[in-house]
């Protein structure tokens, strides 16, 4: 009989308990698949009294993660999260001692990607994040293998279950952000803080990965342009559908020849667009790859199975002794590319203002608009009455800079209450 592989497991929250689980319910389908078993070894989180929901009996408990690497396991499994601290700690000393690692952790690739795969080319051990992306969709090894020989221009997508949750339980259920919020954290879908989702953060550690494998170029975390949900507000979810769209948090990532885009902003799309039926915690990425043609892929992007499933994928990996470069090329070879200058974005806007209920107020709206060559689509005004009412406009295509120097214009207007709320419409 092969020897075992020997599993170390760093965090035992959401994921790593549910990796512990996998591991134990399929121990026999995993043996067959990778030709010998796999034993969980070590595991180590904060509190060892706390209930998993797993029996650990015959695990040795380390109390500092990074101790792992040491232990004489076979591959090392980060589920604690954070870019840096304890989960960097034990990425860093387990590569560097040739020790497999699997980790869950997008912002600890987003940040150290290109330095971890270095030291995992340096001693030979294998870096596997399968679960750091879109959770249960193996859209890393869709990249990396899948669309080896592939020239990928453009990939985009909801990359945040918990984002997408709340934008879809606003809509159906009519529950209020904060609500929709604690229903995603109470299903697990959340990180730890999860202004890193609402803000838009989680997905901007995803775009960059993403970017990363498409275009072989270094993950560059703080080149993504962020901005997350928290500002939208009930209304606008039901002007969109008004209008013939739905809102998404939506990640884009394109190599253009001025640089590389990437940003990440709720976004208006048609309600006929496929993504926009991508509904609650599902996730969908989308690979425009020229001549290898455009392929789209679905599934749960966060919870306890589905990221599971995909670390559990990563280790076998590790079993079967499948090594390769992370990024799909060595690290040193990984491009480190310019950005593309702000502000290039073509595309409409849809805006909501709150205004003055009086004459002129539109015409003066209306002006600063065409000062910055802003043309308007549509325009309503929602109520009437005494305090200052909604009206909603949608424009045609226009540049991002003349949209974002129009809209300061307005919101410097006295007959305007309240900052404008703006959301950019994309046609994909
Ligand atoms: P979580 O439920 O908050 O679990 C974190 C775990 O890390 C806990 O078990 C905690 O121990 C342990 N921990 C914290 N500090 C530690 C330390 N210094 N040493 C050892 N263990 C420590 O988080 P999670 O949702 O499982 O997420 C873990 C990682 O997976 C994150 O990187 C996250 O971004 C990623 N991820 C999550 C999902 C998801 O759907 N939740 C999906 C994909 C990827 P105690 O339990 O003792 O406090
Ligand atoms: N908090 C993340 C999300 C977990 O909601 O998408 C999956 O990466």
């Amino acid at each position: 009989m092969t020897a075992p592989l020997r599993v170390g497991l760093a965090g035992l929250g959401t994921v790593g308990a549910a990796v512990a689980k996998l591991l134990r319910e399929r121990r026999d389908l995993l043996a067959a698949r990778c030709g010998r078993p796999i034993e969980l070894a070590a595991v180590s989180a904060r509190d060892r009294g706390k209930d998993r929901g797993v029996s650990l009996d015959g695990v040795e408990w380390v109390d500092d993660a990074a101790d792992l690497a040491d232990g004489g396991v076979d591959v090392a499994v980060e589920a604690i999260g954070g870019e840096d601290g304890p989960a960097l700690a034990l990425a860093r000393r387990a590569l560097d001692r040739g020790v497999d690692t699997v980790t869950a952790n997008k912002a600890l690739i987003a940040r150290h990607g290109t330095d971890l795969a270095r030291r995992a080319e340096a001693s030979g051990a294998g870096l596997g994040f399968e679960a750091a992306v879109a959770g249960g969709i193996p859209i890393i090894k869709a990249l990396r293998e899948g669309l080896a020989a592939a020239r990928p221009r453009r990939v985009y997508g909801i990359l945040n279950g918990t984002c997408n949750y709340i934008l879809t339980d606003m809509r159906e259920a009519g529950r209020s952000f904060d609500a929709a919020l604690a229903r995603a954290q109470a299903l697990g879908y959340a990180e730890a803080d999860p202004a890193f989702d609402v803000d838009g953060i989680d997905a901007a550690h995803k775009l960059a990965i993403l970017a990363s494998l498409a275009f072989g170029t270094r993950a560059d975390f703080d080149a993504v342009h962020v901005e997350g949900i928290r500002g939208l507000a009930p209304e606008d979810i039901a002007h969109a559908e008004e209008l013939g769209y739905r809102i998404k948090l939506l990640g884009m990532a394109e190599r253009r020849a001025d640089g590389l885009v990437q940003r990440v902003h709720p976004c208006m799309v048609p309600r006929a667009a496929p993504i926009a039926a991508v509904e609650g915690v599902l996730n969908a990425v989308v690979c425009d790859a020229g001549e290898a043609g455009t392929t789209v892929y679905e599934g749960p992007g966060a919870g306890a199975g589905p990221t599971a499933a995909a670390v559990a994928a990563d280790i076998v990996d590790a079993a079967r002794g499948r090594r390769g470069p992370a990024f799909s090329i060595p690290a040193d070879a990984l491009e480190a590319a310019p950005a593309a200058p702000p502000g290039r974005r073509r595309g409409a806007w849809y805006v909501r203002l709150s205004v003055a209920d009086r004459p002129g107020v539109i015409a003066e709206v209306a002006a600063r608009l065409r000062d910055r060559s802003v043309s308007i689509e549509a325009l309503v005004q929602r109520a009437r009455g005494a305090g200052p009412v909604p009206v909603v406009m949608t424009t045609h295509e226009t540049d991002e800079a003349s949209m974002r120097a129009a809209l300061a214009d307005i919101a410097a207007l006295g007959a305007v209450a309240a900052p404008p709320r703006s959301i950019r419409i994309e046609t994909l």
